[in-house]
């Protein structure tokens, strides 16, 4: 099938690269013409496993790049909205460039259309779009507005998208909700998954992916209540964490026991310094501001937020607590990225931490696997950024971890006691067992577990690590 991909930014770049590995013709459309060129030229644009492979096997081929949005309407059958729904001062979505991109498109439908929303949008969104479509003067019968949210996470966003947990899929009539079920047919009869080249499955994966066909306010509806859902899981166990500190239990064993009920779950029960990234801070504010212009007072989610600002707080707080006073001292950090496996720096609760430590006078080395270079941008006078995590941590009074990589879990922990002024590590990520910390000559503190100090001469150190 023929497919426009209005916006070239997270969703929509994976969309449109995942869409053109299912087989359909797929054109992506910015107005930014520097990021078209750069896609164009081979560059890839963000750090996202398989998208590369992904856009090297297409590029010019079933995915081309163009700035001419009415000609991409032209020629396509559905055309799917992926442009950005930033917040506005008062936490609403600001839906100023979905509605004008909605605008252009009416200028150019001819014969039938589906027109997708993929970004994250209130409820009666679609309903919105349909009604600029309309004023425009645009035959009623000529188009229909769909919504079809996206759960990808950045990081896994081209696995997530080609092995989803579900497809869903909002239309309001049987011809619209057929459309989207043939151009997601590859993935839901499974023939994709059958392909020698397909991208291979990950763990903890089913196929073929369901899909549930819904209104399209339910649809809406779904998407915000995801992400607001995931961010109250991390919440409650933050919150829970506290308690732990308090009453000297253990996080861990704690999140264990819950998470090994089935109708709880295990995943997204890690606590830490917080939840970040483009998505949860801005969708969690969001929903609240429908949940009131629906005449639903949600305060639940203002504690959602409450908790999760308190959680980078009260990370501060432990840092001072190990270290007395915080002007003039060296410290090392790891990770600046929201989350592990992306380059990602948007509403990182690393860097907010690292921004409240230098208010406080701290003097900061750091380093993260992905992130630096945009980092850099923003912070290059008041930061010193290193090439390894044993570099961050010569000389340093204490060192964080801030960010869940993979490789900070796996530190040679001699390596790095010999690199550091005091042996003192503050995990905001629970990289570590304390016990092996200790043992290791750390003073150490995480996340709703107790304290670890040092407990052992350094001829008996051992270097085994627990990833959480
Ligand atoms: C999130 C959702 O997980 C996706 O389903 C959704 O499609 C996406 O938002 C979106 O709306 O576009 P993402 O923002 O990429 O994806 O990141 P997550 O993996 O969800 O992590 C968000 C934050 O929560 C990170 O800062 C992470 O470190 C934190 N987190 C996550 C925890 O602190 N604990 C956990 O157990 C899980």
């Amino acid at each position: 099938m023929q497919i426009a991909v209005v916006g070239s930014g997270y969703v929509g770049l994976v969309a449109g690269a995942c869409f053109a590995d299912l087989g359909h013709e797929v054109i992506l459309v910015d107005n930014d013409i520097r990021k078209l060129a750069t896609l164009k030229n081979g560059q890839v644009p963000i750090h996202e496993k398989f998208l590369p492979e992904l856009l090297n096997r297409h590029r010019g081929k079933r995915l081309t790049f163009s700035d001419d949005l009415h000609g991409a309407v032209r020629a396509s059958a559905a055309i799917f909205i992926a442009v950005g729904t930033p917040p506005t001062e008062r936490g609403e979505a600001d839906l100023s460039y979905v509605e004008s991109v909605a605008r252009e498109i009416s200028g150019a439908v001819d014969n039938y259309k589906v027109i997708v929303e993929k970004s994250t949008v209130p409820v009666y969104t679609s309903e919105w779009i349909r009604k600029i479509i309309l004023r425009n003067g645009t035959d009623p019968n000529s188009f229909d507005v769909a919504s079809n949210p996206e759960f990808l996470r950045e990081g896994t966003a081209v696995t997530d998208f080609l092995f989803p947990d579900r497809i869903v899929v909002g239309c309001d009539n049987e011809r619209c909700a057929d459309l989207l079920r043939q151009i997601y047919q590859p993935l839901t009869s499974g023939d994709y998954y059958q392909r020698a080249d397909s991208i291979p499955q990950p763990d903890r994966t089913s196929i073929p992916a369901p899909i549930l066909v819904t209104s399209s306010k339910s649809a809406e509806l779904i998407k915000h209540a995801s992400n607001a859902f995931l961010a109250m899981k991390i919440s409650f166990i933050n919150a829970v964490a506290s308690m732990c500190e308090s009453v000297g239990a253990d996080v861990n064993q704690v999140c264990h026991g819950i998470g090994t009920d089935s109708r709880i779950g295990p995943r997204f029960l890690n606590p830490g310094i917080g939840y970040g990234g483009s998505c949860f801070p801005k969708d969690v504010m969001a929903f609240r501001a429908v949940a009131r212009e629906c005449g639903y007072d949600f305060r639940l989610l203002d504690e959602v937020m409450r908790i999760n600002e308190d959680q980078r707080d009260r990370f501060v707080r432990k840092v001072r607590s190990a270290l007395w006073t915080l002007r003039g001292k060296n410290i090392g950090a790891l990770g600046l990225a929201f989350k592990g496996g992306t380059d990602d720096i948007r509403e990182s609760p690393a860097i907010l931490i690292l921004h409240s430590l230098l208010q406080e006078g701290c003097k900061i080395t750091a380093y993260d696997p992905a992130a630096m270079e945009r980092t850099q941008e923003l912070m290059s006078s008041t930061v010193k950024f290193s090439d390894s995590a044993y570099e961050a941590a010569h000389g340093a009074d204490a060192l964080l971890i801030l960010t869940e990589w993979e490789e900070f879990a796996n530190l040679d922990l001699n390596r790095l006691r010999g690199e550091m002024k005091y042996p003192i590590v503050i995990d905001g990520r629970n990289l570590y067992d304390p016990e092996v910390m200790a043992a290791s000559g750390f003073t150490y503190y995480s996340v709703g577990r107790a304290a670890a100090h040092a407990d052992a001469p350094p001829a008996a150190m051992k270097n085994s690590t627990k990833k959480a």
